[in-house]
């Protein structure tokens, strides 16, 4: 929620600060804007919508500068227009600021200010915020980086804040609490933003920001950092793996489609190192570090929201069914108020495509203070959630951009399954016979997606059929229910049809009252197992004229004669196969999004980093 770039150096600002808010769109894109400091003059250019109407807009001004910052919204305190756009001014128009997060108490702090006559532009919390620090340079006298550090412990809630004062024109203040922020470190130079994608082209050397940290970068190459109480600390660098082509689209119409097309590499990279097909084994370096912990767990909890906890869902099969360890499913926002009993002797794994999930950060804090042992599945390397865990593990699936996640998906699925098999295996709760059999088929995987996206044309001509639809239904048993729910998240999503997903017995128990012949059911029908079941589910459906998709197994006749349609997927062991049954829903929603003329990547109100509650 909200991105936000920063650059002081001797390069031109303004062509940075707009490639990086390119990048960082994905957090948000209700408006964008930039200040920049030219020969003392603070100048501020900012335009509800999306960055291309900043930079239209921008067209008829000098930007000429070599400091500057900048930012993408995601509308929090006040509806997205010009006026609400960051950055904003202090009252006197000497400060500006950028930030994302909440100030929970900017409502009390608003009404002290005014009292001492300050005026209000915009309906932001943000605005507050600039209004106190300016209060405070003026009434205590202090540099910048004191007044933001004292404003900041005034206040309650979420930042990640770019600070530009203009008597102070050779340095920025930064600082973050539970919004990321990252600091490049150049030659001279400092860059900063919410994920390292602006900084990667210009420097591989930073440092993260912990929570309740002030930065301050100068001109001449020096940079220290505080905590707001005001202690020197040590920064700790990091040296930043990532290529640049991940951040472009690479001939395809949507990062989306790529990503959806990248998943044979993705999953194949989060396998590697990891599990051996000739040999038969899998392994996390992580979960052997911490393997006592796992053997002698009392439970598991899987904390997540949207994708990533209908991951969560699939775990629960695998681990109850592989490695006999009982397993719970929480939605962070709900686990992270609802007073949980946790003992030393549970396992929490919080599972996060971005890794600042607010809520399930949280979560992860409530877990850690009740003594459970807490370990991540993360893609974003060195955000939050990687680092607040105790231990844990990246899935590598590389920059997700689009905001549906797909190839994210997909890793977190491909972690949690080689944890369960190696946990199972390692408990003795599967013989090694069936170990190595279910490892080498295992690894086969990625061909059988690759197979699956050979579907694509097919996928799209029914996508054709059903677009003007209002409604759709997902229904899947056992290991293919939360591959229902995810393909009706995904449709929601990005074409703005509403649909519903459903274990497919629990149709009969409500929403089979909505089936007419304008409703798709889209059916996943590939399990060996309660076959017949699924295929009286079907026959319901067709019965009250519903429209049957039906995903099955390569060369099943037989469901073939009772659907509309049918998508084939390659044959796959049951446990594996959401990671195949996903593909076509990904890509039947993909279709459906274009046909309807739908924003793919950046979807209306959504974004793709949650950093609020
Ligand atoms: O980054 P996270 O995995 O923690 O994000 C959780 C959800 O916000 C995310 O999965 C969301 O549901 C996606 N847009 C779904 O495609």
């Amino acid at each position: 929620m909200c991105g936000i770039v920063a650059y002081i150096g001797n390069r031109q600002a303004y062509p940075i600060l707009i490639k990086g808010l390119k990048r960082l769109e994905y957090r948000g894109y209700d408006s964008s804007g930039v200040a920049l400091l030219n020969d003392k003059n603070l100048n501020i250019y900012k335009k509800k919508g999306k960055v291309d109407e900043l930079v239209a807009f921008a067209e008829q001004f000098d930007t000429t500068s070599t400091i500057g910052i900048g930012h993408t919204r995601w509308a929090t305190h006040g509806e997205p227009n010009d006026k609400n756009a960051h950055p904003h001014f202090s009252g006197d128009s000497n400060l500006t600021i950028v930030h994302n997060g909440i100030i929970e108490n900017y409502d009390i702090l608003k009404t002290a200010l005014e009292q001492q006559g300050h005026v209000f532009k915009s309906d932001t919390d943000t605005e507050v915020l600039i209004h106190l620090i300016e209060e405070i340079q003026r009434s205590e006298n202090l540099s910048i980086e004191e007044a933001v550090r004292v404003a900041l412990t005034k206040v309650v809630g979420a930042y990640a804040i770019v600070v530009l004062d203009e008597k102070e024109p050779d340095k920025i203040v930064a600082a973050r609490k539970s919004s990321p922020l990252v600091v490049g470190i150049g030659e001279n130079e400092f860059f900063l933003a919410s994920d390292a994608t602006p900084i990667i082209e210009y420097t591989k050397k930073v440092t993260y920001l912990n929570d309740e940290e002030v930065a301050v970068v100068h001109r001449d190459g020096t940079f220290q950092i505080k905590n707001i109480q005001n202690e020197n600390l040590e920064p700790s660098f990091q040296y930043l793996d990532m290529q640049i082509e991940l951040l472009e689209k690479g001939g395809y119409d949507y990062f989306m489609l790529k990503e959806i097309f990248q998943q044979p590499q993705t999953i194949s990279d989060c396998m590697r190192g990891r599990l051996n097909a000739n040999e038969g084994w899998t392994t996390l370096g992580s979960v052997e570090n911490n393997i006592e912990k796992f053997l002698n767990a009392d439970r598991i909890i899987f904390v997540a929201c949207g994708t990533s906890w209908h991951a969560g869902l699939v775990a629960e099969y695998l681990f109850e069914e592989l490695a006999r360890i009982p397993v719970e499913v929480e939605y962070a926002s709900e686990f992270r108020y609802r007073n949980p009993v946790l003992t030393e002797k549970d396992i929490v794994i919080a599972i996060s495509q971005s890794g600042e999930t607010a809520d399930t950060l949280a979560a992860i804090e409530l877990a850690k203070e009740r003594g459970a042992f807490v370990y991540g599945v993360v893609n974003v390397v060195g955000s939050s959630i990687a680092r607040a865990t105790d231990s844990g593990s990246y899935i590598h699936a590389g920059p997700e951009i689009g905001v549906a996640s797909t190839k994210a998906f997909t890793g977190q699925l491909t972690l949690l399954t080689m944890m369960a098999l190696n946990l199972a295996y390692r408990k003795g709760t599967i013989s090694q016979d069936y170990y190595r059999q279910m490892v080498v088929e295992f690894s086969t995987i990625p061909t059988k997606i690759e197979e699956t996206l050979k579907y694509n044309d097919k996928i799209e001509f029914i996508a054709e059929q059903i677009k003007d639809s209002t409604n759709a239904l997902y229904l899947g048993r056992g290991y293919n229910f939360p591959v229902a729910l995810e393909g009706a998240l995904k449709l929601k999503e990005i074409s703005y049809i509403h649909a519903e997903g459903y274990p497919a017995a629990e149709m009969k128990h409500g929403p089979i009252a909505l089936i007419d012949e304008m409703m798709p059911v889209i059916v996943i029908a590939t399990n060996k197992s309660a076959y017949e079941k699924i295929v009286s589910n079907i026959q319901e459906v067709k019965a009250r004229k519903g429209f049957v998709i039906a995903i099955v197994t390569e060369g099943d006749k037989h469901i073939q004669k009772m659907a509309d349609f049918v998508i084939e997927i390659p044959e796959v062991e049951e446990i594996f196969s959401p990671l195949v049954s996903s593909i076509p829903l990904q890509l039947l929603s993909y279709h459906i999004a274009v046909m309807r003329e739908c924003n793919v990547d950046q979807p209306r109100n959504l974004a793709k980093s949650v950093t609020v509650e």
